[in-house]
């Protein structure tokens, strides 16, 4: 009896070890794109609120970033890398894709900004050089036939549209045309606003791949996030107004504790 309880804490013991070794371990990655219109009213009600460039993108979903993942689907983390040759890594050529689907989207970005961040944050974590990573960015954003994933909402008549909203089984059906099979995949909205109930807005879809970036898998359903499964319905925002550049605000503010 006590052979087999010890038996037993062994499996156990082995079970956590191999658990906790896998899940520190790159096991797929995560192409996370963002509906622009959403990130901006993120952005500008920020703790510390910016701005987006303006005109704000409606007309695709740009890349957030590519996150490794474990295989449960949670994206890893590590220190922050030293920096390589920036110069050598965004080449003109590299540039220009990049630029296609991963634009900066807040004012004042310098447009390498974003991936340098992408890079440092998430990127590294990957244990692949920069020049890898870009570049199964641009590989994986060239597995989508019809350009942007914005093509295949837009061809279910899924669009930004103040009279629209949609079920989320609708908005991952229209994606799961991407694929040539029935993969899962991460959609994540937030509140319109403190009140309503009844519609969110989509802020980002997540498609898996496989570490190489060479193919889609599914995404792991442990890791999915739960911000658009209330059953509340799913809009696309049209970009709203912004609010004025931070210095005017801090003027405003000043003005007022003056009078
Ligand atoms: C939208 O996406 C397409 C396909 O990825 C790209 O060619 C085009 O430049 C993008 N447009 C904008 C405004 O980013
Ligand atoms: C919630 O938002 C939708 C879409 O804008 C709107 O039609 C609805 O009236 C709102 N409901 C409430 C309670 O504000």
């Amino acid at each position: 009896m006590k052979k087999l309880v010890t038996f037993f804490l062994l499996v156990i013991l082995l079970l956590e070890i191999t658990i906790s070794v896998d899940s520190q371990n790159p096991s797929l990655l995560k192409f996370v794109l963002q509906w622009p219109p959403t990130f901006c009213i993120i952005l500008n009600s920020a703790a510390q609120p910016g701005r987006c460039k303006e005109p704000i993108l409606q007309h695709n979903l740009t890349l957030h970033g590519v996150w490794p993942a474990d295989q449960r689907g949670f994206s890893l983390t590590c220190p922050v890398p030293p920096d390589p040759n920036w110069n050598q890594v965004f080449t003109a050529a590299v540039e220009n894709q990049l630029m296609a689907f991963w634009p900066p989207l807040r004012e004042n970005a310098q447009r390498r900004d974003l991936w340098k961040h992408e890079w440092r944050a998430h990127g590294a974590c990957g244990r692949t050089t920069p020049q890898v990573y870009f570049n199964t960015a641009i590989q994986i954003n060239n597995m989508l036939q019809k350009g942007n994933l914005f093509n295949y909402l837009k061809t279910s008549g899924i669009i930004a549209c103040d009279s629209l909203s949609f079920a989320k089984r609708d908005i991952v059906g229209a994606i799961q045309k991407v694929f040539a099979q029935l993969f899962d995949v991460y959609l994540t909205c937030i509140p319109i606003d403190a009140t309503n109930r009844t519609h969110i807005y989509l802020s980002e879809v997540t498609l898996c791949t496989n570490l190489g970036g060479t193919s889609f898998i599914s995404c792991p359903s442990q890791a999915a996030p739960t911000s658009c499964s209330s059953g509340a319905r799913i809009m696309l925002p049209h970009p709203k107004p912004q609010p004025r550049a931070l210095w005017s605000f801090h003027e405003e503010v000043n003005g007022r504790d003056i009078s």
